[in-house]
């Protein structure tokens, strides 16, 4: 496994498992899948009701908590009703710490909750903590009003949202850029089919999807890619096994949109910031 170093010191693979639209109730019988597949980053959030399953399938395997990398994500609703959610997310993961906890989404309440998350984590519930959905304007606002420099953001990319504009300026300010949707959900089979990537992949004797994900990795960009089929979960953490050339990668480039899959957040097009 790959792993990148967060500005505190703290490592988190390069490349874990999502659960986000994965029914309650199988999410334990999935992860578990992942894990004996050799995920051992899983991103989970409030909003998904799938902390318990999370927690579930990790007590169930055979490995020590320490070897799991365990992102979840808050709701932004404040100092006091943030403090209390991170504390009703473990007992609900079943554990005393987060490895990473995000806020979810920027909303009038970022600053408050933020400092819910640094309290967290100079108490250690959470060994690192950061942002989802940000743009650098907010980013620059919490940066000034905060004492705990956030170490990711979470944020849509692929190869039809490349996010070219937000990526340099994570890297100028050490904060790690994360992928979220890295196989476009329902775009994937588009981005799967273009002529030029499913070449790469038959050069490679890879998957096109396999193409998608190490062309994210090799840049740095974390990500989460989430399945429910075994044979998808196996190859998505198999695409660490091969490399891309630098020409490949910035071939790939010209299918850059510049915008949203589902324009959400809106506060994250590139042209309001
Ligand atoms: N922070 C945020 O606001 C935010 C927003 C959205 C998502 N996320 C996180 O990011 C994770 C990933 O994003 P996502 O789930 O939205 O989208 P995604 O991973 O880009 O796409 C998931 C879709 O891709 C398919 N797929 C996966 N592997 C494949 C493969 N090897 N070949 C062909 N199809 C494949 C899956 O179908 P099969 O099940 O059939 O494989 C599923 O339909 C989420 O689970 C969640 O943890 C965060």
């Amino acid at each position: 496994m790959e792993h990148v170093t967060f500005n505190n010191g703290v490592q988190m693979p390069v490349l874990g498992y999502g659960t986000f639209q994965t029914p309650p109730a199988i999410t334990a019988e999935n992860v578990t899948k992942a894990i004996d597949l050799g995920y051992r980053s899983i991103d989970t959030a409030q909003v998904y009701g799938t902390e318990p399953g999370v927690g579930t399938a990790i007590a169930n395997s055979d490995l020590a908590r320490d070897q799991f990398f365990v992102t979840t994500k808050t709701q932004t609703d404040g100092y006091a009703a943030t403090a209390q959610g991170l504390d009703d997310s473990l007992r609900r993961f079943g554990g005393d710490y987060f490895d990473l906890v995000l806020i979810h989404w920027p909303t009038t309440h970022s600053l408050e909750t933020y400092r819910a998350l640094e309290d967290a984590y100079q108490a250690g519930k959470v060994r690192a903590i950061g942002l989802s959905n940000f743009n650098p304007d907010q980013i620059d606002e919490l940066l000034a009003n905060s004492h705990v420099k956030p170490v990711i953001d979470q944020v849509e990319t692929h190869l039809f949202w490349q996010q070219a504009k937000l990526h340099p300026y994570l890297a100028t300010h050490d904060i790690v850029h994360e992928s979220w949707a890295p196989l476009g959900e329902t775009f994937g089979r588009e981005m799967m089919a273009l002529p030029e990537v499913t070449a790469l992949a038959a050069k490679h004797g890879v998957t096109p999807a396999q193409v998608l994900l190490r062309w994210l990795t090799q840049q740095g960009i974390v990500t989460i890619p989430k399945s429910t089929n075994a044979d998808h979960i196996a190859s998505n953490l198999a695409s660490l096994d091969f490399s891309l050339t630098p020409d490949e990668i910035t071939s790939l480039r010209q299918f850059d949109r510049h915008h949203s899959i589902k324009d959400w957040p809106q506060s994250m097009r590139e042209d309001r910031y």
